[in-house]
């Protein structure tokens, strides 16, 4: 059997000269690369207690949702800017070039429930920090966050002090 690792395709340059792009699309693309990605993520939180999985737009979907159907527990997207129909709170946050700006619907998340985060993965970690303010400011308390893919060198984790973080595969 392949390791999660001999899944992820590496990409010099990309997007930018000096980046390597870890690629979670040739993860998806191959069955068991996919059911083991979800399979890893997911023993991740084991004897973890928890109400709801909430991912972001888009990648964090991928593997959110699969996990939340399989332990049976709702899926709450955060979405970019404008998607979402009803009342929102949204946050801005620092990308590695810019800005941008999350989005959750408001009645997504009751006062005193517990929130896993699923993501594919942490650079600079302004993704899920900005998360975790969304989540906090309804009243909810991140449990744990769970990525496929850390890139150690950014120093995501810095942003998440204190938070229980997990990934299955880290890069140097
Ligand atoms: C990517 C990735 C994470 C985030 C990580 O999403 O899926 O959510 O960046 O970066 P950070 O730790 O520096 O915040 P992106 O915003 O590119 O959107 P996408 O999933 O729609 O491609
Ligand atoms: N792969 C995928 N997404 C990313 C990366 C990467 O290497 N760096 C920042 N976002």
């Amino acid at each position: 059997m392949k390791k999660i690792e001999e899944y992820v395709r590496s990409i010099p340059d990309f997007p930018e000269e000096g980046i390597i792009f870890r690629d979670v699309t040739s993860v998806l693309q191959d069955a068991d690369g996919l059911a083991l990605a979800i399979d890893l993520m997911q023993e991740k939180l084991k004897g973890v207690e928890f109400d709801l999985v909430v991912g972001p737009e888009s990648r964090g979907f991928i593997f959110g949702v699969p996990i939340a159907y399989n332990l049976h527990k709702p899926f709450i997207p955060i979405r970019k800017k404008g998607k979402l129909p009803c009342e929102t709170v949204s946050i801005q946050y620092e990308l590695e070039y810019g800005t941008a700006e999350l989005e959750i619907h408001r009645d997504a998340i009751k006062e005193g429930q517990r929130v896993v985060i699923i993501d594919d993965l942490i650079a600079t970690g302004g993704t899920n920090e900005a998360m975790v303010k969304l989540i906090e400011g309804l009243g909810g308390k991140v449990v744990k966050t769970v990525f496929l893919m850390e890139l150690s060198g950014l120093k995501g984790r810095d942003k998440l002090k204190g938070y229980d973080v997990e990934s299955v595969i880290a890069y140097p």
